[in-house]
């Protein structure tokens, strides 16, 4: 393949989030009564706000009116706007800044593609907005990963050809999303969780440009 552009995946892959995403489930569901556990929680990530809380009242065996629903999960993204407000550019995962200034160097273009409403207030806290070429997030974006919707929307936003992207992504969904696209994806975290990725590193800081070169050579 040809590599012109990089999307990345926010939570999980760009900042540690996901365990602010976890704490903020486990609070509510600690007050429904549900038991929730980290495996459970696999499910969730790259999943929309409203598809994680319906995810969790299956778990629960629980039906609740749309009402109860929308107040939920507004109770739950209160307590993690709570925690991300706090965020600093500390929280930044190790290698990314240097990774995506080494991508822009080298002419390859890099956009966010989440699922995250709250993509804007993440980059503004963590000061990174300017290291990416396009933001497709959970504010111009409706259908949930693994609908390949949301890094479709990031390369048009860069206009680059969907067969030109690479995708990097924490979540199962979120893989996925990438193969429906028709792009290729390089797993952040474990290769028994990603084993759909066409390659899976442990974080950014395992990434630079000889080894994408390498990627794109093989793949
Ligand atoms: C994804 C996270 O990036 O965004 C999910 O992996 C989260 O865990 C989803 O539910 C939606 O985020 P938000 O911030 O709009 O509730
Ligand atoms: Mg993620």
């Amino acid at each position: 393949m040809h590599i012109k552009a990089c999307i990345f995946d926010l939570d999980g892959v760009i900042v540690d989030t996901a365990k602010y995403h976890f704490l903020a489930w486990k609070r509510l569901t600690d007050e429904l009564g549900i038991p929730f556990t980290h495996e459970d929680n696999e499910r969730l990530k790259g999943v929309s706000r409203m598809a994680s809380l319906d995810i969790i009242l299956e778990l629960g065996g629980r039906s609740v009116t749309d009402k109860q629903k929308i107040e939920y999960a507004t109770l739950k993204n209160d307590w993690y706007v709570d925690y991300i407000t706090r965020m600093t550019p500390d929280e930044i995962l190790p290698g990314t800044v240097k990774f995506l200034t080494e991508l822009r160097k080298a002419n390859i273009k890099t956009a966010i593609g989440s699922a995250s409403k709250n993509t804007p207030m993440i980059l503004e806290r963590t000061g990174i907005k300017n290291l990416f070429d396009g933001i497709a997030d959970g504010n111009n974006v409706k259908n949930a990963k693994p609908d390949p919707e949301v890094f479709q929307t990031a390369a048009k936003l860069l206009n680059v050809k969907d067969e030109y992207c690479v995708v990097f992504e924490d979540a199962v969904a979120g893989v996925q999303a990438a193969l429906n696209a028709g792009m290729k994806s390089i797993g952040i975290g474990s290769e028994k969780i990603l084993w759909k990725a066409h390659m899976v590193v442990p974080g950014l800081s395992e990434m630079n440009l000889e080894k994408l070169k390498l990627f794109e050579k093989a793949n």
